[in-house]
């Protein structure tokens, strides 16, 4: 995955170059720590922001199939589905994992298992596309389904369906949406996943806008972003160019 930018902000502000995840993390651990050192520590407020982007050539590829106007609906979900399976791959790259005593026909030995539950948040009903290819690597995790569209006029999201319980069932939340295009429902399902005590949450989608990805990490910037591709811009429609136009209609064949 290739990281298109990060921005670390204690009670200053700088970027990073840091090539990977694990350097990230420790330049951020000294920035913090020279603060504390100056004695500062009330004032740092660590804000950290990543967006992942994939730049595997099996999802290059998979991708330019599913742009393609003349792809189908069947082999448009189909797509989508293999895609899913990639980006679960990298968007699970950091879970927990504890120790498991086994044993083999030969012997008894430690082997690691997942440490966390998972949830699979996909917004209705784009993101339902997603569900099974993120399911068949983690056939354990919960689905949880969130209904937000978007207002045809005003582009701002409106929710019209949750069942989330009382309070939350899963350690991390993997939202799962195709399009972060204005990046106004990306906003709301997080806010509804945090105003149900949601405290590690994730956003995967196929292609982001430079609009909404900008939006999703200034209001949530713990949010990290895992994408097959970033395009160009957005339509007078909010619909992303080049894009593939509406994820919805074409996996679902009502275009
Ligand atoms: N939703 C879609 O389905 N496509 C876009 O391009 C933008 C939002």
């Amino acid at each position: 995955m290739r990281r298109i930018d990060v921005v670390l902000r204690c009670d200053v502000e700088f970027r990073c170059t840091a090539p990977c995840y694990g350097v990230l993390r420790n330049a951020l651990d000294c920035a913090c720590h020279d603060l504390q050192g100056l004695g500062r520590e009330s004032e740092v407020e660590v804000r950290v922001s990543q967006v992942y982007v994939s730049n595997h050539p099996l999802m290059q590829h998979k991708l330019t199939l599913l742009r393609d106007v003349r792809t189908e609906p069947k082999k448009f979900r189909e797509l989508i589905r293999e895609i899913s399976i990639l980006l679960a791959y990298e968007a699970t790259s950091d879970l927990a994992l504890r120790d498991k005593v086994i044993n083999t026909p030969l012997a008894q030995t430690t082997g690691k298992e997942l440490a966390e539950i998972i949830g699979l948040i996909p917004v209705l009903r784009a993101g339902l596309g997603m569900v099974e290819g993120f399911w068949e690597m983690m056939p354990a995790a919960e689905v949880w389904h969130i209904g937000l569209y978007r207002d045809h006029k005003t582009f701002e999201p409106i929710r019209y369906y949750s069942k989330l319980p009382v309070a939350p069932t899963v350690q991390v939340c993997v939202i799962l949406d195709p399009m972060l295009a204005t990046g106004g429902t990306a906003v709301e399902a997080v806010q509804m996943l945090k105003n149900w005590g949601a405290k590690k949450i994730k956003y995967v989608g196929l292609i982001g806008a430079p609009e909404g990805i900008q939006r999703l990490q200034d209001a949530h910037p713990d949010v990290d972003i895992y994408l097959a591709a970033v395009d160009d811009h957005l339509d007078e429609h909010a619909y992303i160019v080049p894009g593939l136009g509406d994820a919805g209609d074409r996996q679902f064949g009502t275009g």
